[in-house]
């Protein structure tokens, strides 16, 4: 029993809260939130868990072994580092941080505590997204050449981060554990065009060493809700489409196209786009499998698929983005 206490209970929190209440093997040990108004919510639909709103109870109290951190990011570093300093396994919602040189910070504090830092990179957890890891490292795709995405909706009203961070950070994070590199040029379009303050639309081009190209369109600005991820290969390509309620991910081979070779020859000319496959997907949660992955590497003594590093990977690459 991996006793876990949370640390924030607003918007996403409750999510974390319930489904570590769930989770067997999990002793849900504590929920702190500084609004006494987020611990009555707690309170109400989670009998018997301890509440504070005192950071410190949780840091002071040996029995708790982890902790999750589900606070806006300017947060994060302070609260991971009290945590990580106090001998507190962590979880950190993505993203890891709002800048390199927190985030750096982070990944040196949990090595030198000897403790596991993971990040929430939800989608890397997703059923979806672990199938076409798959297909990706079994070759199914051939050599991979490129990859779009769009995640779109209309913004939250209240965020403390734009939407490059708030949206982008999911797709980058698929990407870089898809491609284990992180790319050799960044470059963004953006705009603030409704928010007060905030780039609320941006499309982030990413070049890697051997001509990879990504790019990655974010929007608070749509009323339509897109969640679509995209990877082309020499063999076939893939999409990942998070609105669908069947079919999320389908593969295709690459098609045939006997037109360019056989156009002095005496045969049909045809053109055939790839043929679609609907892969059967776990049907795990991917909340419950990320934080039951988290519990298992704290048992085993392993490194979280989204470490700290894969954290620090990704903080690299918004950062570059916000300024490129
Ligand atoms: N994985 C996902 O899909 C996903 C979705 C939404 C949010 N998130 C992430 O979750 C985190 C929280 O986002 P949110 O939308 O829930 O924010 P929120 O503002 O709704 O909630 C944050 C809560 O943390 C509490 N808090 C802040 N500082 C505190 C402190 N020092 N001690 C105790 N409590 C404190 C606040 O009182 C608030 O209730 C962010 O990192 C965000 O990016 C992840």
């Amino acid at each position: 029993m991996i006793r876990v206490a949370v640390i924030g209970a607003g918007y996403w929190g409750p999510n974390v809260i319930r489904t570590l209440h769930e989770l067997p093997n999990c002793d849900l040990a504590a929920v702190c939130d500084r609004s006494p108004g987020r611990l009555q919510y707690i309170a109400e639909r989670f009998a018997g868990v301890p509440l504070t709103t005192e950071v410190a109870d949780i840091l002071h109290d040996p029995s708790i072994d982890a902790v999750a951190i589900v606070t806006p990011v300017s947060t994060h570093r302070l609260l991971a580092e009290a945590a990580l300093a106090a001998g507190k396994h962590v979880f950190v919602e993505k993203p890891l941080a709002h800048t390199v040189a927190d985030a750096e910070a982070m990944v040196s504090a949990a090595e030198r505590a000897g403790r596991v830092l993971a990040v929430g990179h939800l989608f890397l957890y997703h059923p979806a997204v672990v199938r076409l890891r798959e297909a990706v490292h079994a070759g199914e795709l051939g050599t991979l050449c490129y990859a779009e995405s769009g995640r779109v909706n209309l913004g939250p009203p209240a965020s403390e981060v734009d939407v490059i961070w708030d949206l982008a950070v999911h797709d980058i994070a698929i990407l870089l554990s898809l491609l284990g590199s992180e790319p050799v040029e960044v470059a963004c379009e953006r705009r603030r065009y409704v928010h007060p303050s905030l780039t609320d639309v941006a499309f982030i081009t990413l070049r890697f060493a051997g001509g990879f190209l990504a790019q990655h369109h974010v929007s608070w600005l749509s009323p339509v809700r897109v969640r679509r991820f995209s990877l082309s290969g020499t063999a076939g390509a893939a999409v990942f489409d998070d609105t669908r309620t069947e079919g999320k991910l389908l593969l295709t081979d690459k098609g045939e196209d006997s037109r360019i070779a056989g156009a002095a020859g005496t045969g049909e000319l045809f053109y055939r786009p790839g043929v679609v496959r609907v892969p059967e997907l776990g049907t795990a949660q991917p909340l419950a499998a990320e934080l039951s992955h988290f519990l298992d590497c704290i048992r085993e003594g392993r490194r979280p698929l989204a470490d700290g590093h894969a954290g620090l990977a990704v903080v690299r690459v918004l950062e570059r983005a916000s300024r490129g």
